[in-house]
């Protein structure tokens, strides 16, 4: 358990509205620094629900969630933002770049916010070329292909150098040759710079990439194991 960065225990989660929805039952779970996770699982399991819980972006109903040793029931919301702001890097569709900012920009946002200014363009360039978009600065989104976006979306995620970076299907809607390329990508930040990493996806050659796969169905993990050989 020394090394274990994100920790649950018996999490539940309802969404309250006109129909309560029981979105996670009961999830167990540890996950240690360094490893490369896949969550997968049919539509409305609760993926999605499960990394907004764990990253702390939403409030739990029930259970306990760690990480890096602090329980985020006794954090302060802001304290929460800030954790996320130094710590954690975001592969979200919800996170989408600003439209009127170049891709070089959108990348410097995360630091600035987080009050790092010093530097703060050269190590958005530098996580640029890092996903080969080096000859890519001044374009805004709107003037990139899909598979780019995602790219400055990964630049922007990892500008921080954080300890964990969440993926919610980083690959979705992607061929598969530029879903390999963001793979490659995830893949070699995990190796080389040891960032933890925990992303959902439906696709099984994507997952296959992962050290270790969960499987979820209705709200509760099915499966847990680790991943053979490496395809890499
Ligand atoms: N804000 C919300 N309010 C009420 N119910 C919600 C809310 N968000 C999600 N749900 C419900 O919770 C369940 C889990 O949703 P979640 O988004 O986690 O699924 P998912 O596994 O990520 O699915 P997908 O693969 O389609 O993205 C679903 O039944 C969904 O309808
Ligand atoms: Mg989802």
């Amino acid at each position: 358990m020394l090394n274990h960065i994100i920790g649950a225990k018996k999490l539940h989660k309802y969404y309250e509205g006109e129909v309560r929805v029981h979105a996670l039952r009961g999830v167990d779970l540890s996950i240690e620094k360094g490893e490369m996770v896949a969550i997968m699982g049919p539509s409305g399991c609760g993926k999605t629900t499960l990394l907004n819980c764990l990253s702390g972006l939403d409030d739990i109903s029930k259970g306990k969630v760690w990480l890096d040793g602090k329980d985020l029931n006794s954090l302060s919301d802001n304290e929460k933002t800030e954790m996320r702001a130094l710590n954690m890097g975001f592969v979200f569709q919800f996170y989408n770049l600003l439209p009127v900012l170049s891709a070089v920009e959108n990348v410097e946002l995360p630091l600035l916010l987080a009050g790092k200014n010093k530097m703060a363009r050269k190590k958005a360039e530098k996580a640029l070329d890092m996903v080969g978009l080096g000859h890519r600065y001044d374009h805004r989104p709107s003037s990139l292909s899909g598979g780019e976006r995602q790219r400055v979306t990964i630049a922007r995620a990892i500008v921080n150098e954080p300890d964990i970076i969440w993926a919610d299907e980083p690959t979705g809607d992607l061929d598969t040759k530029s879903s390999d390329k963001i793979m490659d990508i995830l893949c070699k930040l995990n190796e080389k710079n040891g960032h933890t990493m925990v992303l959902v996806t439906h696709e099984d050659r994507v997952a296959e990439r992962a050290g270790r796969t969960l499987h979820m169905e209705s709200g509760v993990i099915k499966k847990d194991h680790k991943n053979g050989d490496r395809v890499r």
